[in-house]
């Protein structure tokens, strides 16, 4: 069966799918998206995915091509026609079609959107989460609103990549003072002593929609959190590491730039963390 993308009022089969040249979002990065899981059939913590788009989209002053309820249809009708019952669904909003100029348009153009949905190997995944995975360490030299979930995803690209050439699963961002900010497309967290660890939100990471629901997750489980950044030296000397992300939930994190955190295995925290994730997380109705 092919794939269908939503493309700015048409569903189209992949083939077909294709975005103006002049679109901001290819031209100059001019745009936000998001990612949501899809689980047996439904979307995961939809609701917050799309107050973070709502928040990206003012924070760039893009006005939403669609208003919410139309906008949530879209993306659960193609989900459906691309009858997904495991795994993402990528909605991505640039400022529109317009003469290459970097300053806003005068007249400004209607919103770009594009929806695609794609099938996600959990059993892989799982796979991944009963060894742990290996992290290495970059600079963080991103801009300063990685708050805002914008498409400019070079730094990110370029740091997966050196992970990829390092062998190594991901990495983690360190700023200048030697604090983990936070990974290439997840949030960074360290287990010592029985309490969690993560940076606070602020502009110098994007406040994950997992992070956010394993913090409720372990308030519910009675498991302190500290919101403290920490430094590389903290995470070698952890008990254990993690990783969240709407596409890996929480992941553990047992190598750092070739050194094994705590015992070089998936630790217990993190592993009924993992396991009580959809406990917390808001189920939609199903879809497909
Ligand atoms: N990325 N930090 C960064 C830089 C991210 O790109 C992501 C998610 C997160 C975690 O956010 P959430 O828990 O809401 O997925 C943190 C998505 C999955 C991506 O770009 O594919």
């Amino acid at each position: 069966m092919s794939r269908i993308a939503y493309v700015n009022g048409r569903y189209l089969p992949f083939g077909e799918a294709h975005v103006h040249v002049e679109d901001r979002g290819y031209q100059l990065g001019d745009g936000v998206y998001e990612v949501c899981e899809i689980r047996d059939g439904a979307l995961v913590d939809e609701r917050r995915h799309f107050e973070r788009l709502s928040r990206s989209l003012a924070a760039l002053r893009i006005v939403p091509p669609l208003s919410s309820e139309p906008l949530r249809f879209v993306v659960a009708e193609t989900v459906r026609r691309n009858r997904v019952r495991e795994g993402l669904v990528y909605v991505q909003i640039t400022r529109g079609v317009a003469r290459r100029d970097h300053g806003f348009p005068e007249r400004s153009p209607k919103a770009a959107l594009v929806v695609t949905v794609r099938a996600l190997d959990r059993a892989k995944i799982d796979a991944s989460a009963r060894t742990g995975i290996s992290v290495i360490t970059v600079p963080d030299d991103r801009w300063g609103r990685v708050d805002i979930k914008t498409i400019g995803l070079l730094p990110n690209v370029l740091a997966r990549q050196a992970a990829k050439e390092a062998g190594a699963k991901d990495a983690w961002f360190v700023d200048d003072e030697g604090f983990v900010t936070e990974g290439a497309s997840s949030n960074a967290w360290i287990v010592k002593d029985g309490i969690l660890r993560t940076r606070e939100s602020s502009s110098r990471i994007l406040t994950g929609i997992t992070m956010m629901v394993v913090k409720e997750l372990a308030a519910d489980l009675q498991i302190k959190v500290d919101l403290r950044a920490f430094t590389v030296e903290e995470v070698r000397a952890a008990d254990e590491a993690f990783l969240t992300s709407a596409t890996q939930t929480v992941m553990p994190v047992v190598r750092i730039d070739g050194s094994a955190v705590g015992s070089g295995r998936p630790g217990p925290l993190t592993t009924r963390l993992r396991e009580a994730f959809y406990r917390k997380a808001e189920l939609g109705r199903s879809i497909t």
